[in-house]
């Protein structure tokens, strides 16, 4: 989609199709340029459809002549308290998708001027987002054109008042751009179909990120002869084999060293511990881990921003072939310790052993790794909440504000310290399940804090939100590309010298 930033004065779109947003209990849309007497024709009709300006509601008018625009898509973003970012970001997407609905190819978006420079940019960076990732399709394997929702819209103009300083409004817009690129990327790995994406495949995925991003694969042989275990392991079910994948982007003057670590299970069958065919069906999904790391970093490359990363993936695909580890066998990951594989169906938490361990090896400032790793996470939180847990209070608080800021929320779990027991395993150091069926997504926390060796540790359980059943306001039905906007929220906080997104 191609943005552009225009002043009121130089807008004459009597054709185009306008999209104002709209507080609750309020007299005029937000940033309302015309006139009076088009004002109140407009308001009368909104009056008579019902339109309050609620969250979710989209009303489209088409007004009589001497009116801004041929058609005018009101968005509600509901009350004027607590309006924050993730109203517009919203509120863009539904009317757009309203738009796209009416076959509009161009949209211009009447800005909603309020507060200082840094929340104009940051409501400018919301509403492309929002438009954005609402016209979002996988489309690499349709043959005829997609008939879902029209076709997406190419075009959006951000009008704007003389009051608001134009360069603002283009960082903004810019940031939403890049940030936009970064999620549907991480949306695409996710979608495309598990054969086709294979660990191999998946690395030289990394490798095209850019020229600025390093990237060094390590093949299953390399892996297995420094020791990772978990990821050998794993790997041994299937004909593909497994790759360990290090990527490193450095920004320039960075503040913060980071690590990033992404469960890059291409497929889930369960392994010999197989999975029933319900629970299997969208288990291509199994790296979404992988995905945003992949995708965090393109947005980080392209934002310019003042951070180092670096990235780990392992690699794999979890098959139940004739050489798939048994319940029961024993594995030595890279850190030493040794972990009784009781259920192979719990194989993220293997492969992110020994990631975590090799990331720690350069002591990043944090650590922070992202897995699709437990079904019970879904039942604690659902499907729009990721879980949070974590040794740094602090980082664990900059996550959940940046995941807020950027409309993609994360709720801390406890790590209880007298859960740790029901690891404790009779032959090796640690077995892979815990004891009973409770608090799942704790056990899976508390295994992969065995294997973190630095203070500041985060672990971000996705299993719920990397992957839509059912259309989101800004997503399609399939991968969702959380938590993407979280994370560059948090790394754009920290590259300011901040510890929150703030
Ligand atoms: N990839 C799954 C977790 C998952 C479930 C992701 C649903 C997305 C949606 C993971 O590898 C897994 O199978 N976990 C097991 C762990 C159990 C055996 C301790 C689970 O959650 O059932
Ligand atoms: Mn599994
Ligand atoms: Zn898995």
């Amino acid at each position: 989609m191609q943005v552009k930033v225009l002043p009121v004065s130089r807008w004459k779109g009597t054709e185009q199709s306008l999209i104002l947003f709209m507080a609750e209990a309020q007299p005029r849309p937000m940033g309302w340029a015309g006139s009076d007497t088009v004002l109140k024709n407009l308001m009368a009709a909104a009056k008579e459809e019902g339109f309050l300006g609620k969250p979710k509601q989209v009303l489209v008018l088409h007004p009589d002549g001497g009116n801004p625009a041929r058609r005018v898509f009101l968005a509600g973003v509901g009350s004027l308290q607590g309006l924050n970012e993730d109203a517009f970001r919203r509120a863009a997407g539904l009317a757009c998708k309203a738009a796209a609905a009416s076959s509009v190819r161009g949209i211009t978006v009447q800005f909603p001027e309020r507060g200082d420079a840094a929340k104009i940019r940051r409501t400018a960076q919301a509403i492309v987002e929002g438009a954005e990732l609402s016209q979002y399709r996988y489309t690499e394997y349709r043959t005829a054109s997609a008939d879902d929702g029209g076709k997406p819209i190419e075009h959006l103009v951000l009008l704007h008042g003389d009051e608001v300083h134009a360069s603002d409004l283009e960082a903004g817009a810019q940031a939403g751009d890049a940030v936009s690129r970064a999620v549907m990327l991480a949306r695409d790995l996710v979608n495309e179909p598990p054969s086709a994406l294979s660990p191999l495949k998946l690395s030289e995925r990394a490798r095209k990120l850019g020229p600025r991003v390093r990237v060094k694969v390590l093949d299953s042989k390399t892996a297995e002869r420094m020791g990772m275990g978990g990821l050998s392991g794993v790997g041994r079910g299937s004909h593909n084999p497994p790759v360990f994948i290090h990527l490193r982007y450095q920004g320039s003057k960075p503040k913060a060293k980071v690590a990033l670590v992404g469960k890059g299970v291409t497929f889930d069958s369960g392994g010999l511990s197989l999975k029933p065919s319900e629970q299997m069906e969208s288990m291509k999904c199994d790296m979404a881990g992988a995905a945003a790391v992949l995708g965090v970093i393109h947005g980080a490359e392209q934002l310019k921003l003042s951070v180092a990363i670096d990235g780990y993936i392992p690699a794999v695909e979890n098959m139940p072939g004739g050489g798939a580890i048994k319940p029961g066998d024993v594995l030595k990951m890279l850190n030493g310790k040794t972990v009784e594989v009781l259920n192979t169906d719990a194989e993220g938490r293997l492969i992110l052993a020994d990631a975590l361990a090799y990331a720690s090896r350069e002591k990043p400032d944090h650590l922070v790794d992202i897995a699709t790793l437990t079904g019970a996470c879904v039942i604690a939180l659902g499907t729009r909440v990721t879980g949070l847990m974590g040794t740094d209070q602090d980082l664990v608080k900059a996550l959940v504000a940046a995941g807020d800021a950027a409309g993609e929320p994360l709720w801390q779990l406890p790590l209880v310290k007298d859960y740790r027991e029901q690891l404790k395993s009779r032959v090796a150091d640690l077995r892979n399940i815990g004891a009973k069926r409770e608090a799942g997504a704790i056990i899976g926390g508390l295994f992969l804090q065995e294997f973190s060796g630095v203070p500041s540790w985060a672990h971000l359980d996705i299993a719920g939100t990397a992957w839509a059943d059912k259309e989101l306001p800004i997503c399609p039905a399939g991968g969702t590309g959380a938590p993407v906007r979280a994370l560059l929220a948090w790394l754009t906080g920290l590259a300011q010298g901040g510890s929150s997104a703030h």
